[in-house]
């Protein structure tokens, strides 16, 4: 039997699409392997989000070209494909620097991979189209579906934020319909997924057309998915503060699948950095929301992204940041250094911060949010939550799951668990992840 390699890098939206890849080359009688060294396929599912995460590709592909020489020499063919957002922005380039690429595929076009690996054996394929005809219209049912799964809703983003390269490789701002989005999560539900995660590079602008035509909302459509039997937890990412509406902050109050978790990037405190970020809001117009958020949903735990020294950042903008994270507590954040993207109308700026000054800010926000996400943990122990069990756990005789609140927990019970959702009590805080135990209760059923 043929094999497939497929990793992927960045977001849950890449993560998904893997997914859908390694389903399209299954149903061409790939199976899936963990192992590079024994797969016919490769793909790298790849992020453009960062220069660092652009530049990881390469070294991958360096070590990939010297695997397909040594798979050569024993007769075998490795075909080797670049898709994600890399394969967007740098189409053919992607060759041009590395000849052992064979396929360079574009997000929208990868329901074509079968196609496009056949006609790879007679020279090298780059599709980067946003073709007319729909990919999930093209994908098959997908395949290896555990208690939780992402669904994507929206793709693309018309924000335009001024460092940011999504608009460029996810393309313009669509929604999928409703009744597509309900199909899928449907037969989600009937392959035992418990939790389904709306997923879109800007979902909350979520505008899919409902059965009369008519745009409907994401809290409409959260409300739809919750009513799907099996589908027990309902979240969504990522979201942005202006198309936060009414109501999905009453969706909050009242749809008890939608899980209390919300992650919602601000990217920084200060309203001249924001400005200057082309984000449209300003930090207190951030606050005023969270405010309705938590009054919809006073345990929400809220994580966000920033970027620290994006170019012209000051001293007193940066204090602005760290003023806003003390103000708001995240539970969670992602934090980045401000990286240049080609074509970004940041990246045209001279007043870049220095590298140094970059390494200390990030330093210094990191340590604030770590220092509240230790003690929102800690805080934890002792608390029964509804665990979605999901997997095995790293130890024998343990599974691993989530609390609503999305903390990663870890406890003694058998396997027959997962895919279930069990009240635990927090034993136990560990670095990345907390202990529990199973309720008697729970145990015994
Ligand atoms: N440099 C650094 N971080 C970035 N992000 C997006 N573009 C850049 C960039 N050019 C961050 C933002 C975004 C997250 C997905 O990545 O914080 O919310
Ligand atoms: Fe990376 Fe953005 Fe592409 Fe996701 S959409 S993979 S974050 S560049």
């Amino acid at each position: 039997m043929k094999k497939a390699y497929v990793k992927s890098y960045g977001c849950q939206m890449n993560a998904y699409d893997a997914a859908r890849m390694a389903d399209v080359l299954g149903a061409e009688g790939f199976s899936a392997t963990d192992s590079v060294e024994e797969a016919d396929v490769v793909v790298l599912n790849t992020c453009h989000i960062r220069e660092k995460a652009a530049e990881k590709v390469y070294s991958e592909l360096g070590r990939l070209r010297v695997l397909k020489g040594e798979r050569k020499a024993r007769g075998l063919d490795t075909r080797i494909v670049v898709a994600g957002c890399v394969a967007q922005a740098e189409g053919a380039e992607i060759q041009a620097r590395q000849p052992a690429v064979d396929v360079v595929v574009g997000p929208q076009s990868y329901h074509r991979l079968p196609e496009l690996l056949a006609r790879s054996r007679e020279r090298r394929v780059v599709d980067t189209e946003f073709p007319v005809e729909d990919k999930f219209d093209h994908l098959p049912a997908r395949r290896g579906l555990g208690a939780s799964a992402f669904l994507t809703v929206q793709e693309g983003c018309d924000k335009f934020c001024a460092f940011c390269v999504v608009p460029y490789t996810r393309g313009a701002e669509v929604s999928r319909p409703v009744a597509a989005v309900l199909a899928e999560a449907g037969k989600l539900a009937a392959g035992g997924v418990r939790e389904v995660t709306l997923i879109g590079q800007n979902v909350n602008a979520y505008h899919g057309a409902g059965a009369d035509g008519a745009a409907t909302g994401l809290a409409d459509l959260v409300r739809a998915v919750a009513a799907i039997p099996g589908i027990a937890r309902i979240r969504y990412t990522t979201s942005h503060p202006n198309d936060f509406d009414d109501a999905l902050v009453r969706a909050h109050a009242e749809v008890p699948a939608l899980m209390p978790y919300l992650h919602l990037p601000v990217q920084s405190g200060s309203d001249r950095i924001l400005a200057a970020m082309n984000r449209r809001h300003t930090a207190d117009a951030y606050r005023r929301l969270i405010d309705q958020v938590r009054a919809a949903r006073p345990d929400i735990a809220l994580s966000s992204d920033f970027i620290v020294g994006f170019p012209g950042e000051t001293d007193a903008d940066f204090a602005e940041t760290l003023r806003l994270v003390r103000d708001i507590g995240f539970e969670s954040a992602f934090s980045f250094k401000y990286s240049p993207r080609p074509g970004t109308p940041a990246a045209e700026r001279a007043d870049g911060v220095p590298e140094s000054v970059m390494s200390a800010r990030l330093a210094e926000l990191q340590g604030l949010l770590d220092a509240r996400r230790h003690a929102y943990q800690r805080a934890a122990v002792g608390q029964v939550f509804d665990v979605l069990v999901e997997k095995r756990g790293r130890h024998p005789g343990q599974v691993a799951g989530k609390t609503p609140h999305l903390l990663a927990v870890q406890f003694d019970a058998p396997a027959h668990h997962i895919g279930q959702v069990v009240p635990v009590r927090i034993t136990e805080a560990g670095a990345n992840s907390l202990f529990g135990a199973l309720l008697p209760e729970a145990a015994a059923a």
